[in-house]
């Protein structure tokens, strides 16, 4: 990729949308305390994402405790954060242009695992220029996470964010692996590593909130066709919540649009019951010299 413009149309809205994250992930982090909703707060973020001139690229995922990934509220969530671990991950889109970011707001006395995934994070940052390989960041998150005596979860890697595509290649991996990929300038990479008391590798559990278009076909039963409409029209191929589908039954509709193969979910990812999760992400550009950190507070 050679002589990549930095300053045109894709990565000012690549750098809006980072802008807005960070503003965002900011206040919603201020807004987690004990006794408040998780619905609330997602609520919140993915509205103030839009005054902002953005638009969720996902989801507003909030994990507690053992969870990792892939959790968001229900549409008539009830569950208010207690004395736990949470991670708040989000994403805002400009035209399809993304940025992703976690932070993990610790309610539950474990400040030094959320300081190992904050500070791999720097370092794996650190790490990123034009032609390095992948697995030098992985690595360098390896190092600092097992120097706090914590394993990172190795099942789950930060990732390349395409136009509408929030998981492209390369991954970026939590550890040193044998085969990495090499970063080139203007590449857009989310880098998150996660630092957890469990085993380090994730599975996946019971509940599912969050879905994505799997594949275009005509459905029949009205409700379906509708919320099908509603999905290519708004998300595209971005994951959604089942609470942002404007249709009746909204959970017998997802069922049925899954046996079809319309969509696909994305249950919960969690390490063992009883262990933590902590996470921390940022988006960055990569430039010949280092990168652009593009969810950087302001
Ligand atoms: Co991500």
């Amino acid at each position: 990729m050679a002589d990549v413009d930095l300053e045109s149309e894709q990565y000012e809205k690549n750098r809006e949308a980072g802008e807005i994250l960070a503003e965002v992930r900011d206040e919603a982090a201020e807004m987690v305390e004990v006794g408040v909703a998780h619905l609330e707060v997602a609520e919140w973020a993915e509205e103030r994402i839009r005054e902002l001139g953005g638009e969720p690229a996902f989801p507003v995922n909030i994990s507690v405790d053992h969870e990792a990934a892939h959790a968001t509220p229900a549409p008539d969530d009830e569950e208010t954060f207690g004395e736990e671990m949470i991670n708040l991950d989000i994403g805002v889109h400009v035209d399809g242009w993304l940025a992703d970011t976690a932070v993990t707001v610790d309610l539950s006395g474990n400040n030094e695992l959320a300081a190992a995934s904050a500070e791999a994070l720097d370092a794996a940052i650190e790490t990123v220029e034009a032609g390095v390989d992948t697995s030098e960041i992985g690595a360098a998150v390896e190092e600092v996470i097992e120097g706090y005596g914590y394993k990172p979860v190795v099942n789950l890697t930060g990732h390349g964010l395409g136009h509408w595509e929030q998981h492209t290649e390369p991954n970026i991996p939590n550890r040193a692996i044998s085969q990495g990929t090499t970063l080139e300038a203007g590449q857009v990479v989310a880098i998150e590593p996660f630092a957890t008391t469990g085993t380090g590798k994730v599975h996946e559990g019971s509940d599912e909130q969050i879905f994505a278009l799997e594949r275009q076909r005509s459905v029949r039963n009205r409700q379906a066709r509708q919320a099908l409409d509603q999905i290519t029209e708004e998300f595209k191929t971005l994951p959604f919540a089942a609470r942002w589908l404007d249709v009746p039954r909204v959970e017998m509709t997802l069922r049925r649009l899954k046996q079809q193969d319309v969509v696909h979910g994305y249950p919960v990812l969690q390490e063992q019951e009883g262990e933590l999760v902590s996470q921390k992400e940022h988006t960055v550009i990569v430039t010949e010299d280092g990168c652009e950190v593009t969810t950087r507070s302001r």
